[in-house]
């Protein structure tokens, strides 16, 4: 079995990792705070701006494969602290690409479709990359620092949906939890995305590992919605009442991310090396209604 080390172990890809890994791969992961785990057989508590002590943990586990999906991931955490931004999302990146190299593993980076402008949408690996927002140019930026440190990385595009460790962090959770308390949403016309329920992506992660892929892939959903129709499908396969999701854009104050974009990817590239096209988001909500009893109370831990 390999050994996985996992950055942003208890986040919320990291923590879906653990369920999707188990039995698949020896796991190790990192966490700024240290925690008792079920689903990791240690989580080492580390800073990834330290850099010299994270190439020692490199060097420590040697792992076969690094995972790094730590990060600052959003556009207003980055906005707010963009010198923190700057150092997870480039520099720590980079330093696990040179740590991975240094000791022959492959790296598995996770990157993210707000590198593109959405204006057009239905972007390939091959259209020129356009941020919008710091948190963009930061994950941008990160790319290039894997790209030029580890020859054997498989950076991933993506967009992604499920369930998350605090139960809030998803846009699935949002409709569900907003649904179920019978609270009004808005469910945003022009936000268009391609995104694939977080299980999903991890077997496609996984089984283009198994096809030998690498490089840049956009590894998402096979078809664009907009937020609206997400909300509608959520309502619709959750039995929940679709009347309280309002044909609204966002509030007048919100961050400039929200507004107006579709940053839908094309898969065809990842699909092709799969053999079969990835899921769609109808697929993916049907899949995470299946599995809320059983990854739920693995994935909240204290
Ligand atoms: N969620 C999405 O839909 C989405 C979409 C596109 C791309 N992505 C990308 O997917 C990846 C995973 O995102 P996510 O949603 O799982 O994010 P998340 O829940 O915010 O998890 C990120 C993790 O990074 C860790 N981290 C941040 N700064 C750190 C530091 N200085 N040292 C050590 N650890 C640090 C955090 O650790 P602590 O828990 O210790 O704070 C956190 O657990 C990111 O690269 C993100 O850009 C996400």
């Amino acid at each position: 079995m390999e050994t996985w080390l996992v950055t942003g172990s208890r986040g919320f890809l990291g923590t879906n990792a653990g369920v999707f890994l188990q039995g698949r791969a020896r796991l190790v992961g990192q966490a700024r705070v240290s925690a008792a785990s079920t689903l990791y057989e240690r989580i080492i508590a580390l800073d990834l701006r330290d850099a010299p002590e994270m190439a020692r943990l490199v060097r420590e586990v040697r792992p076969d494969v690094i995972l790094n999906s730590a990060a600052i991931s959003g556009h207003e955490t980055s906005a707010n602290d963009p010198e923190q931004a700057y150092a997870v999302n480039v520099v720590a990146a980079g330093a696990i690409a040179e740590a991975a190299a240094d000791i022959g593993a492959r790296m598995i980076h996770i990157s993210t479709d707000a590198i593109f402008t959405g204006q057009t949408g239905n972007y390939s690996e091959d259209d020129e990359p356009e941020p919008f927002s710091y948190y963009g140019e930061t994950k941008l930026a990160g790319e290039q620092a894997v790209r030029t440190a580890v020859e054997d990385h498989l950076i991933v595009r993506t967009n992604f949906f499920g369930w998350s460790e605090t139960g809030r962090k998803s846009v699935l959770e949002f409709f569900v939890n907003s649904l179920r308390a019978g609270t009004s949403v808005r469910g945003y016309p022009d936000f268009i995305v391609t995104s694939i329920y977080v299980q999903s992506l991890l077997d496609a992660i996984w089984r283009l590992g198994e096809a030998g892929a690498s490089g840049t892939l956009h590894v998402a959903s096979s078809d664009a919605l907009s937020k609206f129709d997400y909300g509608m499908l959520v309502a619709e396969q959750f039995g929940l009442e679709s009347g309280l999701i309002a044909r609204l854009g966002p509030d007048p104050g919100a961050h400039a991310a929200s507004r107006s974009r579709d940053l839908s990817l094309d898969t065809s590239r990842a699909s092709g090396l799969l053999g079969s096209p990835l899921p769609t988001q109808e697929q993916g909500v049907a899949q995470a209604f299946a599995d809320e009893p059983l990854i739920t109370p693995m994935i909240r831990q204290p």
